[in-house]
């Protein structure tokens, strides 16, 4: 076979960002509107050997508990944002948030993570009594929040309970960006004091950004990249963007499974020892699209753990999968798919290990 005496330069740019773990705006530009045949599939391979290299062939289950539908904000993407008189809500009880554990913990789980809109319900005292209730129960669990921006001492409050770690996508690193996405009574800097604070307070934290969203451009992933690199989180969700039919992004495209994937391979080599979801949104537009991330560097999962009779109401988007499914058949069907491409489900919190990667 003859061999191209000239090896493109974008493929030379995905050795450099393994070997260096960085590149300039421009390289970074050029990594992610690569169209050569081939070149996906070089930078997962990359990103599947780095991530076999730090955490074998183990995928982490996460039991999502999405516990609320009420939220007291307006993005403008979101199925549940405040203005939607469309969305039916519902709160989930401390009995009925510690019986999904009790659910789960029989099916191999050991990290919970509670997701819900921003519902002023929940308080810092209940939030912190679920979270210690969990963690007496199940010590050898990890717990989760993702429930948005609170203030410093809240998040404090929540870790002494015993929450492990936070999810809170920073969404987008560009303000104007930001500010096309959200109301002006939502700030980007409050976001970015928030990811400051849990990390201080020392969670494992998450942040993350949806690919494709409205008005997102090359150079607004490329600021994404940046921050994840400066911000250094444990843990990265990212997904595509899909329009929810109830906002004013209805009519907009949804983000791509290619560009996803990709993105998904590019923070692998910048961050080699991150937590990475192949999410729930990337398994909605494409039906192997989990398994597209798994193979692209992604090695977390989280099934859906919440009661079937709320399930199809946690709508943030439009066609979610998994909204009919009982947790036992989802995580069967789940662990069946990683199972396809090569990889193994695995009992385990799943903590983030640092690896002494520079
Ligand atoms: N499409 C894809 N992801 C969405 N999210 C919210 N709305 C949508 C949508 N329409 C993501 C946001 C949020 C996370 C919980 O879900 O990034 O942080
Ligand atoms: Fe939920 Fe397949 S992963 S039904």
């Amino acid at each position: 076979m003859q061999e191209p005496f000239e090896r493109a330069l974008p493929f030379e740019l995905a050795d450099k960002l393994e070997a260096e773990k960085n590149l300039t705006d421009e390289e970074f530009a050029s990594v992610l509107l690569c169209d050569y045949p081939g070149f996906s599939e070089y930078l997962a391979e990359k990103a599947r050997t780095v991530r076999e290299k730090y955490y074998g062939k183990a995928v982490y289950m996460r039991g999502l508990i999405e516990f609320t539908n009420i939220c007291k904000n307006n993005c403008y993407y979101c199925g549940i944002r405040r203005d939607n008189s469309n969305a039916e809500r519902y709160r989930l009880s401390e009995e009925q948030i510690l019986s999904c554990c009790d659910a789960g913990y029989e099916l191999g789980f050991r990290t919970f993570v509670l997701q819900g809109g921003e519902d002023p319900y929940y308080t810092d005292e209940l939030i912190a009594s679920i979270v210690s209730s969990i963690k007496a129960r199940y010590p050898d669990c990890a717990v989760t929040l993702s429930i948005g921006e609170r203030e410093k001492d809240s998040y404090q409050k929540f870790f002494d309970a015993g929450a492990d770690r936070y999810l809170l996508r920073h969404e987008t690193a560009d303000k104007c960006h930001y500010e096309m996405l959200h109301p002006a009574e939502l700030s980007f800097d409050h976001r970015m004091q928030c990811l400051r604070d849990l990390k201080e307070i020392g969670y494992q934290v998450g942040c993350g950004m949806m690919v494709g969203s409205p008005y997102q451009t090359t150079e607004h992933l490329v600021k994404d990249l940046r921050f994840l690199q400066e911000f250094k989180p444990e843990m990265v969700g990212i997904g595509p963007f899909i329009p929810h039919h109830d906002t004013q992004f209805a009519e907009c495209e949804a983000g791509t499974v290619e560009m996803t994937v990709r993105l998904l391979s590019i923070i692998r080599l910048l961050l080699p020892d991150v937590l990475l979801p192949a999410t729930t949104a990337l398994g909605t537009i494409d039906p192997r699209g989990r398994e597209k991330g798994i193979l692209a560097g992604a090695n977390v999962v989280m099934p859906n753990l919440s009661p079937s009779d709320v399930r199809g109401k946690y709508l943030l988007y439009d066609n979610k999968i998994c909204t009919g499914d009982e947790a036992a058949e989802c995580i069967r069907c789940m662990a069946m798919r990683i199972a396809s491409v090569g990889y193994e489900t695995v009992i385990a919190r799943g903590d983030h290990v640092s690896f002494g990667t520079e």
